[in-house]
């Protein structure tokens, strides 16, 4: 979907529909809504049927407009909740409901008012942003591979804001800013959503070429043996096991100017399928394994965005991806391996694959000096258990940037929530033979694999690890999140590298 400005009196705005929100209890127009109201909705206002619509968060009532009025023949009344509890995160829900509905309706060219974004609680940009973003986030449709009942037809094909004068500079730049986003976050639900034949870890590497190469972006790829002679142990290990090529993938945006930043790394968990490896996992929903690589798809999601917006910061990405199979190659539990970093590991269980993969990474990262390293993996399933579907954990050695990612992701939609890595827990890691084990008790497993990577991380160097195995994959239609793969993080990690 395309966002056009509408720049016309408001007499003259000329759309398939109108998207009008309300508040309810009472229910009543936003205030920057209820100037149409009055001078082209007059028939609406006073029509006994408004009634029936209560204003209720995501309620949708579709109104048509009487003869005469068919410039407009549509208004579509999107209830945004109570006033008192109105936030950016329920106009973008409301947003990306109103267009569910134009889609179903097959509307082509819905508006929106700009006005109704202002005098609301927060600013105008904010709430633009969130509007435009959830709205686009909220239509993404994976189409996988089907060949037949196919829609063809896409609805709506542009979203028009209206505006009865030029928009300011910081409002008229925020669609192009939205449409990036949007289109990091489907490159990413686009890349988890795909099977495991199709994303191997040399797809991972051709989109991230493509990216390189449309957004000139510096790019590396360690391959198997390159990484061997380098001494990446943990991840080799992983990789071994498996027929298709590994990569550890680096990508680096270094625009004008900011050659001399330290960089902010992020990491990715790049695991195209997890069958568990010699430590098999049981068969019952193990397709779902083709979601380990959520990490790293949200990462090239961000660079695409970075990409798009031309952001002025340096940022450095590396994707450790491998597939994690039981092969004839394939480490075994009882293992020792030697890291990167020289710390040793004793393999307990050959399903804790990720935190090897990442270990080799984040040694790696610090060769860039970052000024903060953050990692995204589907890492545990222990840490659905502790947050279900609703919140990423994490975790790290720094409380101000947890503190910010927070911050952000409440902002965004993306909600985080930390576990404590206190030194204690690291007893569960001690072996016999090595530095330590790569897995413990059954207890505390998210807090376990936080407390494994944080081995390898300087504690000068601020770092966050994100765990979302939960979140990466939404379990149930929401409306700026279809269910599937969510793209979870991408937003996120953006806002961070841009503010
Ligand atoms: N990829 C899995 C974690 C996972 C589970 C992601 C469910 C998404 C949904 C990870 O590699 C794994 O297998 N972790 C083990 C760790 C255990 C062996 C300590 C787990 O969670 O059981
Ligand atoms: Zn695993
Ligand atoms: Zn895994």
């Amino acid at each position: 979907m395309q966002i056009d400005w509408q720049i016309a009196s408001l007499s003259d705005w000329k759309a398939d529909a109108i998207i009008l929100f309300f508040y309810e209890d009472p229910s009543e127009p936003l205030p920057g809504v209820q100037k149409w109201l009055a001078e082209q909705g007059s028939w609406l206002k006073d029509s006994f049927a408004l009634k029936d619509f209560k204003g209720k968060h995501q309620q949708i009532a579709t109104f048509y407009s009487p003869p005469g009025q068919a410039r407009i023949p549509r208004v579509l009344c999107v209830g945004v909740g109570p006033s008192e509890k109105l936030n950016p995160d329920k106009i973008r829900s409301a947003t990306a409901s109103a267009l569910r509905k134009c889609r179903e309706l097959k509307l082509e060219r819905p508006g929106i008012p700009l006005s109704s974004f202002h005098d609301l609680p927060f600013d105008a940009g904010t709430a633009l942003e969130e509007a435009l973003t959830g709205g686009m986030t909220g239509l993404y449709k994976h189409q996988g591979q089907k060949t037949r009942d196919v829609e063809e037809e896409d609805y709506p094909q542009t979203l028009l804001i209206f505006s009865e004068e030029e928009p300011a500079e910081a409002l008229a730049e925020i669609p192009a800013r939205a449409s990036a986003i949007a289109s990091g976050v489907y490159l990413a639900r686009n890349l988890t959503a795909a099977p495991a034949n199709l994303v191997t870890p040399g797809y991972i590497l051709k989109t991230a070429e493509s990216l390189a190469q449309g957004y000139g972006f510096r790019l590396h790829a360690i391959d198997f043996d390159e990484a061997r002679s380098m001494g990446m142990g943990a991840f080799t290990a992983v990789a071994q096991g498996s027929k298709e090529p590994a990569y550890m993938i680096v990508l680096e945006h270094a625009p004008e100017g900011s050659e001399e930043e330290r960089p902010i790394v992020l990491i990715g968990k790049g695991i195209t399928f997890d069958t568990g490896g010699i430590s098999l996992k049981p068969g019952a929903k193990m397709e779902a394994m083709k979601q380990d690589m959520a990490g790293a798809a949200a990462v090239l999601g961000v660079f695409e965005i970075l990409g798009k917006t031309k952001t002025k910061k340096r940022v450095v990405g590396i994707l450790p991806c491998t597939e994690n199979m039981p092969g004839g190659k394939a480490y075994k539990p009882g293992d020792v391996l030697r890291s990167l970093s020289g710390l040793t590991v004793e393999v307990i269980s050959t399903d804790a694959e990720g935190r090897l993969v990442l270990s080799d990474a984040l040694t790696y990262a610090q060769r860039y000096q970052p000024s903060a390293i953050i990692d995204i993996a589907t890492l545990t399933g222990a840490c659905i258990v502790a947050l279900g579907y609703e919140a990423a954990g994490i975790m790290g050695n720094d409380d101000a940037l947890i503190e910010r990612i927070r911050d952000i992701g409440s902002r965004v939609g993306e909600k985080v929530w930390p576990l404590p890595l206190w030194d204690s827990y690291f007893d569960n890691l001690k072996s016999d033979v090595a530095d330590f084990k790569n897995v413990g008790e059954r207890t505390a497993g998210t807090i376990i694999g936080g407390i494994f990577l944080k081995q390898f991380v300087s504690d000068e160097i601020p770092w966050a690890h994100l765990d979302i195995a939960g979140t990466a994959w939404a379990d149930k239609d929401a409306a700026a999140t279809p269910k599937g793969a969510s793209g979870f993080g991408v937003r996120l990690l953006f806002e961070l590298v841009r503010s």
